[in-house]
């Protein structure tokens, strides 16, 4: 795709991303009809739904022959990964949707060939946009974000994780991520993956794990993540293919080593 192409398909794809936030905006109040899906607390909305029809519809009528691999199930049942491909989460963060009406996000990266080209992640209720082109830089509304910085110890990182490391789980032994809880200066939870993503590369976290994300979880994300600089891997250290399903360790890069193989990995394998 020529650059001129790119930069098309960027400013269609902002104002639309842009547009699906008004929608989630205006039925922010509207009674709210609550599915569940794998488990009692995986949820869906009509809300969900609505913004993914959007985005199909979308992109069904001005590209055809994109592909688009989305949560709902609104998207194609099979992509070809030689082509172009929408990844899109219309709604990342759906229990601080129905719960907290704040911090969740609109998650839309776009692959070619399966590399990451464009990401937009898009903080609805601050009006914050993420955006990323591959090479390009990574942005914050239209202020540039820079690269994170060259140092970072352990006694100074905020980590993003949930409560699950540490309680007796499938992944690890929770004694090790105690251990890292009290090395750090301060742990968070978002609960919304997107929205770690954007956190970690403006550099207000420096760390997030996660036992398991969805490709539309971090399809925009990791784009973002590239072009500041952040390290993103599994939580064993080996890299995540675009389009599957992984548990996450996703770090400035200088600690990410040392939380790798101080932490993790000795937790696994005392699991084990
Ligand atoms: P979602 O709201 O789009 O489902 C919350 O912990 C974060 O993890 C959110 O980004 C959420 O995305 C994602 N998430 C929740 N349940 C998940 C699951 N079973 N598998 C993968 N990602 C999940
Ligand atoms: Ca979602």
């Amino acid at each position: 795709m020529k650059e001129e192409e790119i930069a098309t398909l960027y400013n269609q794809a902002r104002n639309w991303v842009i547009e699906a936030g008004t929608l989630v905006r205006d039925n922010l109040h509207i009674p709210l009809t609550i599915d569940t899906k794998s488990n009692a607390n995986d949820l869906v909305t009509q809300v969900d739904q609505e913004v993914e029809y959007f985005f199909v519809s979308k992109i069904k009528k001005h590209y055809p022959h994109h592909f688009l691999l989305s949560e709902e199930g609104y998207g194609d049942r099979e992509v070809d990964e030689k082509g172009i491909i929408w990844v899109v989460d219309p709604i990342d963060g759906t229990k601080n949707f129905v719960h907290q009406k704040k911090c969740f996000a609109i998650s839309v990266g776009i692959y070619m060939d399966g590399v990451g080209e464009i990401g937009f992640i898009y903080d609805v209720m601050n009006y914050q946009m993420y955006s990323a082109k591959r090479n390009g830089g990574a942005f914050k509304n239209n202020k540039s974000l820079p690269a994170l910085s060259s140092h970072k110890s352990l006694e100074t990182a905020m980590l993003c994780m949930n409560h699950h490391w540490l309680m007796k789980n499938r992944l690890v032994d929770e004694s090790y991520i105690a251990q890292l809880v009290r090395r750090v200066r301060g742990t968070r939870a978002y609960g919304s993956a997107a929205l770690a993503f954007t956190a970690l590369a403006e550099g207000s976290i420096d760390a997030y794990m996660t036992m398991r994300l969805e490709p539309w979880d971090m399809a925009a994300g990791r784009i973002l993540i590239n072009e500041v600089g952040g390290k993103l891997t599994n939580i064993v250290g080996e890299d995540i293919a675009p389009f599957e399903k992984s548990s996450v360790l996703l770090c400035h890069p200088a600690i990410h080593q040392e939380v790798l193989n101080h932490y993790l990995i000795p937790s696994r394998q005392k699991k084990i």
